[in-house]
């Protein structure tokens, strides 16, 4: 399989299917109702997915496994042909209010999304945690550019800018978009449930956050065929190399980093961060 090279669009760097597809997208109508669940790729997207689409069915154990993650809670910005399903041909087929997730930094979601007003859940993950999910993710997806030696990935990381201005994007936002920031770091706590719950208006006992929790779980995820995107072929995604769920864990970069380069980070990371002040964590 061909690892494609990615395709700059208004200076963001984009997967060469998404670049191909870039005027649908943009094009794209949102109703006033939409929820649009945005991340940096590999911030937690699929476990977001996960609980809300739970909160939308009343923690019923039976909707996590009656359709891959990316069929019940589609992908935004990705048409591409089989394996992974048409995202918006299959949105066009969905009654709203509908869900969608998306990788895009805040100034490239399409504009009917500002002007009808739609929700957004944010998530974001400490930097660290976050490129070292990536760095195996671009190992395993066998359509990503090769990551390369793992030096020269934290490199490109801090240079390319482009996680700090996806973070930064909707942070500065986010009161006045009514954007729903959320962190990584929290999510194995309930009280996330409640508040993602009550930005989407509903009422669900506490019963019911207790199941979701439970099959929000990194353990019952990670076996669960419509979660672990073991839908996706092996020439897609192998996952003998990694697997979409890896670790689901706060602090895994203290594995990889060495002290210098993560000292050289920390550096880099405080001035690229210096005009904002977002309350990561990054230990557990
Ligand atoms: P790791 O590679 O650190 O394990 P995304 O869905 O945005 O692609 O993010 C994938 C990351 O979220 C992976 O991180 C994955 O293991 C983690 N993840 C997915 N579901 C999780 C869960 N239920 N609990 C904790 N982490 C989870």
């Amino acid at each position: 399989i061909y690892r494609f090279p990615l395709v700059d669009v208004q200076g963001i760097p984009l997967m060469n299917s998404i670049a191909k597809n870039w005027s649908a997208v943009q094009a794209f109508r949102p109703d006033p109702s939409d929820v649009l669940i945005s991340t940096y790729p590999k911030a937690g997207t699929t476990w977001t997915q996960e609980i809300v689409d739970l909160l939308l069915h009343n923690g019923d154990a039976e909707i996590c496994r009656r359709a891959p993650i990316v069929l019940r809670i589609p992908f935004l910005e990705l048409n591409s042909p089989p394996p992974i399903p048409a995202g918006l041909d299959l949105l066009k087929s969905v009654q709203p209010p509908r869900f969608m997730k998306t990788h895009l930094p805040i100034q490239l979601v399409p504009e009917g999304f500002w002007k009808n007003k739609c929700k957004i859940i944010y998530v974001a993950r400490n930097a660290k945690d976050n490129l070292v999910s990536y760095f195996h993710f671009d190992q395993m997806d066998l359509t990503q550019p090769e990551p390369g030696p793992w030096d020269e990935y934290v490199q490109k990381f801090m240079k390319g800018k482009s996680w700090y201005d996806h973070v930064k994007g909707y942070w500065k936002e986010k009161e006045k978009r009514n954007i729903l920031y959320l962190f990584y770091e929290d999510m194995k706590e309930n009280p996330i449930i409640v508040k993602i719950m009550q930005y989407l208006d509903l009422s669900r006992s506490d019963d019911i956050i207790d199941k979701i929790v439970e099959l929000t779980s990194f353990n019952v995820m990670k076996d669960n065929p419509m979660a672990n995107y073991s839908f996706v072929p092996k020439a897609v995604f192998d996952q003998s190399i990694s697997k979409f769920l890896r670790k689901g864990e706060v602090g895994d970069w203290i594995n990889y980093f060495t002290p210098a380069q993560s000292q050289i980070f920390d550096e880099d990371y405080a001035r690229q961060m210096a005009d904002v002040d977002i309350p990561f964590h990054t230990k557990i």
